[in-house]
């Protein structure tokens, strides 16, 4: 691995070794009280062109706990391609640094950062995917289900950057995942061939689906994401006219599995894709979800930083 850009770059291996990997340094925190510190004098850049509360203070806390140090450059540093060009932005901070950790909104634009330096380039989110969210999900259905394969996980709602990661990392680890969102909401074909193409299993079932309710059959996990992703916030008025019908709430959740978990990536609108019943109902695994961004994010960071 030089760098992690999206899930489709890494084998199905290294997805399990990110995992244990996870599963490991959470374990090490939890009954030591700290990490060995394995990246001593390593130092991470951090561009964010969008905000962020989970994956800014999970990666420089990831790094502070593995001995390194993170520097944190908001919207004002860098401005991607605009006050010199990316190549230049790349080339420059690979001097300095050991690894970059950018959320950008244009995904060629990561891809362009990782291209033309000498550092691994971690994605933090872009328009087109969130990887690092979808390692720390596996994960969190890993602890809580106690497997992956044959685990069925139901997105509801947009078909967008955390639903696409979410579905190839399901694919790649032997889950069945049903995303169901309005019309002109969902993941497209592309998506669909590329996960059906990353199963471990014939047997296991992908589908994009527009109806919430059908989908939810048999869900172990059922998962959403906020309706008007950061960036597209003059679309908000005609999203919370189409998206109601995918709100999680305790009478979508009744048609899945009596045992099934509720996560969400956060930041939750309350009130618009989930209610404040089902985020605080004792099948929620939100906040567990959110505290193993770190434990993932070490993992990440150790593999590429070491
Ligand atoms: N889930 C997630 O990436 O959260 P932030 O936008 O707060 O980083
Ligand atoms: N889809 C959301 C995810 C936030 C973590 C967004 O892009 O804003």
């Amino acid at each position: 691995m030089n760098h992690f850009l999206d899930l489709a770059d890494l084998t199905s291996e290294q997805l399990h070794n990110l995992l244990d990997l996870a599963a490991h340094l959470k374990s090490e925190r939890k009954t030591q009280g700290a990490n060995t510190p394995i990246l001593a004098n390593r130092a991470l850049a951090m561009i964010f062109e969008k905000p962020s509360l989970r994956t800014r203070v999970s990666f420089e806390m990831g790094m502070v706990h593995l001995g390194g140090h993170a520097i944190f450059l908001p919207p004002s540093e860098i401005k991607m391609g605009g006050r010199e060009t990316i190549a230049d932005v790349s080339r420059v901070l690979s001097g300095y640094v050991d690894g970059v950790m950018a959320r950008l909104f244009r995904h060629d634009h990561l891809l362009a950062l990782a291209t033309h330096g000498t550092i691994p380039v971690i994605n933090g989110l872009t328009d087109y995917n969130h990887p690092a969210q979808a390692v720390t999900d596996l994960f969190t259905i890993w602890e809580h289900v106690g497997r992956l394969e044959n685990v069925k996980v139901v997105y509801v709602g947009d078909g967008n950057n955390v639903a696409r990661s979410l579905l190839l990392g399901a694919a790649m680890t032997g889950m069945h995942m049903t995303v169901a969102s309005p019309e002109g909401y969902t993941l497209s074909p592309n998506d669909y061939e590329e996960a059906m193409a990353r199963r471990v299993s014939a047997s296991q079932e992908i589908a994009l689906v527009t109806d919430p309710v059908a989908a939810m059959a048999d869900a172990d996990i059922v998962y959403t994401d906020v309706w008007t992703s950061m960036g597209q916030e003059e679309e908000t008025a005609e999203r919370l006219r189409v998206f109601p019908p995918y709100q999680i709430n305790a009478q979508l959740v009744a048609h899945a599995k009596p045992d099934c978990r509720i996560m969400h990536c956060l930041p939750a609108h309350r009130g618009e894709e989930i209610t404040d019943e089902a985020a605080d109902s004792a099948q929620s695994i939100l906040f567990e979800q959110a505290e193993n961004r770190l434990h993932a994010q070490k993992a990440i960071l150790a593999t590429l930083l070491r």
